[in-house]
């Protein structure tokens, strides 16, 4: 799939809480273009994980529109919505999610084999590309936390997501594995003309961002 251009026209969120109406994105007009990597930076409690929420249709905006190139993601049904994720979409989250009983690679190859994909071949590629060549098949508790966070994001950019969201991805790591982060996000949104949004208060990931939005609470 190709990615396309992602539009937020006059998007925000509230929920209620305590029967109160509470504003948890203030409203917000964006364009995520492919092939940049996009960073969004702000405050604690500024919308951050709620905007990715959004972008990955785990919730509805309350008001605005999403669009994917000339798909309206806010009109799709559940399981149009299903399809779309399953196609295009891949995650990273602060610490690495991955099923303890499994080794490394076969955490890789998980995330392929939930949607249908072979990705054996490029799981191979990626773990030899980020230094686990040799780790293979250790499982999580025997990897360091750098570790575990590259078979993370080797295990979202082996099904070849044509939109990356990242939350905080290298909020535990040290600066050198949060360097390679950086790195990886960024030539992963060049090399396959897709769109990458990350989560940062990184100074790294910030000074790699091609575009940075900064979230101010609502
Ligand atoms: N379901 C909910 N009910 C009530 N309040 C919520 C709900 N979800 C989020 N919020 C509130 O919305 C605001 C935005 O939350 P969000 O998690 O998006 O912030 P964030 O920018 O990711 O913060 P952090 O940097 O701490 O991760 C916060 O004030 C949060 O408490
Ligand atoms: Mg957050």
């Amino acid at each position: 799939m190709t990615a396309q251009p992602l539009m937020l026209k006059g998007v925000s969120r509230s929920v209620l809480d305590s029967g109160q109406e509470k504003r948890t994105l203030a409203q917000l007009d964006r364009l995520f273009a492919p092939g940049k990597f996009h960073v969004v930076n702000g405050p604690s409690g500024a919308g951050k994980t709620t905007l990715l929420s959004l972008l990955a249709l785990a919730v509805p905006p309350s008001r605005g529109m999403l669009h994917w190139g000339s798909v309206n993601l806010t009109g799709l049904k559940p399981p149009a919505a299903a399809a779309w994720r399953k196609t295009n979409l891949g995650m990273i989250f602060q610490t690495s999610r991955l099923v303890s009983v499994m080794t490394a690679f076969e955490n890789v190859c998980f995330g392929g084999a939930i949607r249908g994909q072979r990705v054996e071949a490029e799981a191979h590629r990626l773990l030899e590309g980020f230094g686990l060549g040799a780790k293979k098949a250790n499982l999580p508790a025997q990897l360091s936390g750098g570790e575990k966070q590259r078979v993370a994001i080797a295990q979202a950019l082996a099904c070849r997501p044509t939109l990356l969201l990242a939350d905080e991805p290298t909020a535990s790591l040290d600066a050198a594995n949060a360097a390679f982060v950086a790195d990886t996000l960024k030539a992963y949104a060049v090399a396959n003309a897709a769109t990458v949004i990350c989560v940062s208060h990184d100074r790294t990931v910030i000074d790699a961002a091609d575009d940075l939005l900064t979230l101010e609470r609502p």
